[in-house]
């Protein structure tokens, strides 16, 4: 048995442009209802359980939250929960915001933002969270968007100090390559896990090599994706689980942020005891024998 401590420091922090985050961090997708997110019948999670999360996360040393405008529900948003927990926000907390996706007001999706569209898009992340600027600005890519034209405008945006600094979301290496050369990129973030999409293991590393942060989402839920942790646990990942006496979702993003000290995960949940274990996962270690068994585990299910 190892002895976890619940810090979200023992996992280590990353430099995003000149901005410190610990490695493990919060999403807030899953604060604004139970179950699956974006469901148009979700029920709205009790109020004060997700502004409970969102203090506790904090307290335990989280200073990265992953959000979006987008993130709401009946009666919930998420970026007004965090505002209304966290606001005035502590020096070292660090925000990110998607923009690209976005849903009318009772919910239904929308075709995703045209360049024209994307100031109003940050603008609105900056109302509901109560601030200035944004930290992090992710352009989430939907498919048909060009880097050129929207990257473009969010780097405009930068320049006029709405946003601190820039990242991809839903990126090829191509992609990447191509927003860097209109303005830095101090971060990405894709589908990753044990498990699931293990065709970006090669761009995991390439981030790495490049000082790219990597920020994997469904790290936990992997396939069930919105829907979350649906599928039936792998046999290997319980019993390495059980031998140290932790929950296969710890070993999940322990084995994430193994891949490498620029991948920062942001698991996210509305539950308050599901938050407290993954950040204790940050202080989790694995031994050479566990890595090379959730490993094989990960190239088995490809
Ligand atoms: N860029 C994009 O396109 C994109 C897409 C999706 C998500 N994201 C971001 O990435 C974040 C992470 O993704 P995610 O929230 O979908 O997936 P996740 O972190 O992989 O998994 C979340 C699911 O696992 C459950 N869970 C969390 N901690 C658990 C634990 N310790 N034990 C058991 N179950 C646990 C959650 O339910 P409970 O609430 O019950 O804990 C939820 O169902 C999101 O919150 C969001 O900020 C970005």
């Amino acid at each position: 048995m190892v002895s976890v401590r619940v810090d979200a420091a023992a996992g280590g922090s990353w430099k995003l442009g000149d901005l410190t985050v610990n490695r493990i961090g919060l999403g807030a997708m899953r604060l604004p209802q139970y179950g699956q997110a974006f469901a148009a019948d979700a029920v709205p999670r009790d109020r004060g359980e997700a502004v409970q999360v969102l203090r506790r996360a904090v307290e335990l040393g989280v200073n990265h939250i992953d959000t979006a405008a987008f993130y709401f529900s009946r009666l919930r948003s998420a970026n007004e929960l965090i505002n209304f927990a966290l606001a005035p926000y502590p020096d070292e907390l660090v925000i990110a915001a998607k923009v690209g996706p976005r849903r009318d007001r009772s919910g239904n999706w929308l075709e995703p933002a045209t360049p024209g569209q994307l100031r109003g898009e940050v603008e609105e992340n900056l109302r509901q969270l109560g601030r200035d600027h944004l930290d992090l600005v992710y352009l989430r890519r939907s498919g048909r968007d060009s880097i050129a034209e929207h990257f473009g405008v969010l780097a405009e945006l930068r320049e006029a100090g709405l946003i601190r600094h820039l990242e991809v979301s839903n990126a090829t290496p191509a992609d990447l390559a191509e927003a860097q050369a209109i303005a830095p990129v101090v971060c990405v973030q894709n589908p990753y896990g044990l498990g699931h999409r293990g065709n970006q293991d090669e761009f995991v590393d390439a981030c790495g090599a490049q000082g790219v942060a990597f920020v994997p989402f469904f790290t936990i839920a992997g396939a069930g994706r919105e829907a979350g942790a649906t599928a039936g646990e792998h046999p290997e990942v319980g019993a390495i689980a059980r031998a140290h006496g932790v929950t296969p979702a710890q070993i999940r993003l322990a084995w994430a942020l193994h891949r490498g000290p620029h991948v920062l995960v942001i698991p996210g949940t509305g539950d308050p005891d599901h938050l407290v274990d993954n950040v204790a996962a940050a202080g989790l270690s694995l031994t050479p024998d566990d890595l090379t068994r959730l490993d094989a585990v990960h190239r088995a299910e490809q």
